[in-house]
């Protein structure tokens, strides 16, 4: 896909193996900046780039369901992965999930992560899904705002985020039929 974003072309592209390092990097650089004082330090400390590198390796491998790259002026800025639900109330034929969305900090807020997620849920309105979730953690407002503004809302779903007790809350929004 290539779109004029607010500050020039924007490119979204499907992730490949060679990828995850700099899928590692936008994510390492996001949480430091986003996750800070939410998630615990040793927390942040420990999903370095190298267990992200690895992390990532493992789920571009994926070949069904893929992890989108946006790029500006040809350098990486943001990526987003989909997948089927696993949440245990939901239909995965039905519902789709959203693992993560980045955007790299000095970008924030130049309609980036809006663009991503245009691509991402017309993917899944392609692929058949009647609507989309996402967890959150409960702390993370800007996020929340964000994803408030786009047209997702709270569904009741709650968790703690694996290994560190942090409250997630889940966020939802229901797919119109393309036309
Ligand atoms: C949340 C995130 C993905 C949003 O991406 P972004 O590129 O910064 O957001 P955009 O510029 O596309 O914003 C789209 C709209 O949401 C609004 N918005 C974005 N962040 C907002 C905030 N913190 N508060 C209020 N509105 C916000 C923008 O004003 C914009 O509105 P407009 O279209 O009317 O101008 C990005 O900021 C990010 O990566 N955050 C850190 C990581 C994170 O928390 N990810 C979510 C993990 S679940």
């Amino acid at each position: 896909m290539g779109s004029e974003g607010r500050r020039g072309p924007l490119k979204i592209r499907r992730a490949l193996t060679a990828d995850a390092g700099i899928v590692a990097h936008i994510h390492v650089e996001s949480w430091n900046v986003a996750y800070r004082g939410i998630m615990p330090d040793e927390v942040i400390a420990r999903t370095d780039l190298a267990y992200r590198t690895v992390f990532w390796q493992e789920r571009i491998a994926d070949g069904d369901w893929p992890v989108f790259l946006m790029e500006e002026h040809g350098k990486p800025v943001a990526f987003c992965q989909m997948i089927p639900t696993r949440d245990g109330d939901d239909d995965p034929k039905r519902v789709g999930h959203i693992t993560s969305l980045h955007v790299l900090p000095h970008v924030r807020g130049r309609g980036h992560g809006h663009a991503l997620m245009d691509h991402v849920l017309a993917e899944f309105r392609r692929r058949g899904f009647e609507a989309v979730t996402l967890w959150v953690l409960q702390e993370n407002w800007n996020a929340r705002r964000f994803y408030e503004k786009y047209g997702f809302a709270l569904d009741g779903g709650t968790r703690t985020y694996p290994k560190t007790g942090v409250p997630e809350v889940r966020y939802r929004i229901r797919l119109s039929v393309s036309p």
